[in-house]
């Protein structure tokens, strides 16, 4: 089993949601639940986006005691400056520049030659390895960038003394092959990339950044970048909570680990839903509300005499502690029964079927059929004696 880092970008690219603004309390929160999850580094922020993530970034930095935390900064004097001045108290602080690499971000954004970017990159990262211990380059757009550019460019940013190199899919355009031939590219044809962590950073726009994750990491990656409940810019980052989960759970094709303890998801996920209003759709994997539910009454019979027959995730893992049957339309007799008795009803044979077919003509009403209705129900059977 080999280990994996896990850098957790909620409160720098997460917080690039749009509609998502998170005061300084808010992130230091979140940060300290991060930590408690396991996450290895964390990226705090922007520092020179603004006084108010400045000073977010620098209390988080001056807090939090076992997590790496990390900011942001483009390749500029000033925001490596910035950076420095939020992070320098933390326990190991790391700057992450990053500067575009693709023939269209070059051309259009930057307006700058593969030249001129190469001879940025290069003279930023050994800059900033003048203060910061830790340094990562990212290569903004690699996904859409020339293999050969991005080999020679990650050779020279390492001599220059970066110590994370990261290939993001900036845009989530690209699939789990070609992601995962690319970080096999560049292990094979960059000759120091053994000195440094190579990271991988995949956005959701075609619904395959924790695929495209798993890709890079089976071909060399050893740090993930990714967001609790794939919040992010556009559809999201990879989903942090279902990497791990993903990892654990078929560990028999993956071996790798993570210092991740699961069942600090549930909490997380409430956590970060709660503070940055993005709330979590009821399907999503892991941490949807019905990720754990049964209704269909073939289903839920099942999972009451074996729960392996329709569940591959233990609600308990992730810290779900919650009842996860679902009362609604297809629920059957024995769901019933053990719901009556979960609520602490005692009823005979005639009154629980008589109590069955009552909850049966509600669901014609209700799609969920909520505890409060089966008191309702099960007091109304009770009293009728
Ligand atoms: O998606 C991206 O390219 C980024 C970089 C700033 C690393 O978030
Ligand atoms: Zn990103």
């Amino acid at each position: 089993m080999s280990k994996i880092k896990i850098f957790d970008t909620t409160l720098r690219d997460g917080e690039q949601s749009p509609g998502v603004n998170l005061n300084q309390l808010e992130k230091l929160e979140i940060a300290k639940q991060l930590e408690r999850f396991g996450v290895d580094r964390i990226e705090a922020g922007f520092p020179a986006s603004s006084k108010g993530e400045f000073n977010a970034v620098k209390m988080i930095a001056e807090t939090l005691q076992e997590t790496s935390i990390t900011g942001l900064a483009r390749t500029v004097k000033s925001d490596v400056d910035t950076a420095w001045e939020a992070l320098k108290s933390a326990s190991e602080p790391c700057l992450h520049l990053f500067l575009a690499t693709s023939p269209i971000h070059m051309t259009y954004k930057l307006k700058k030659t593969p030249e001129q970017v190469i001879e940025t990159a290069v003279s930023m990262v050994a800059y900033a390895r003048e203060k910061f211990p830790q340094v990562e380059f990212s290569a903004e757009d690699a996904s859409r960038s020339d293999w050969n550019f991005l080999a020679q460019i990650i050779e020279e940013v390492i001599d220059a003394g970066a110590t994370v190199i990261n290939l993001p899919d900036t845009v989530g355009y690209t699939t789990p092959l070609e992601y995962g031939n690319l970080f096999r590219f560049v292990k094979e044809n960059v000759p120091n990339i053994d000195r440094v962590s190579l990271s991988c950073h995949c956005h959701n726009d075609l619904g395959m950044a924790v695929a495209n994750s798993i890709a890079a990491v089976e071909n060399g990656a050893t740090q993930v970048e990714g967001t609790i409940n794939g919040i992010g810019e556009r559809a999201g980052n990879a989903a942090l909570e279902e990497l791990a989960v993903a990892l654990r759970i078929r560990s028999d094709q993956y071996p790798y680990t993570t210092n991740l303890r699961l069942n600090e998801i549930k909490r997380t996920s409430d956590l970060v839903a709660k503070l940055t209003g993005m709330y979590v759709q009821a399907n999503k994997a892991v941490v949807g509300r019905n990720a754990f539910s049964h209704e269909s009454g073939i289903h839920q019979d099942g999972v009451l005499k074996n729960k392996e027959t329709y569940e591959i995730i233990t609600p308990e893992m992730v810290g779900v502690t919650a009842n996860t049957l679902f009362l609604g339309k297809h629920s059957g007799r024995h769901a019933f029964k053990d719901k009556v008795h979960e609520l602490g009803i005692d009823l005979s044979e005639d009154k629980l079927k008589e109590a069955f077919s009552l909850f049966k003509q509600l669901t014609d009403h209700k799609k969920e059929v909520t505890d409060d209705d089966l008191y309702t129900i099960l007091m109304e059977i009770q009293t009728d004696t």
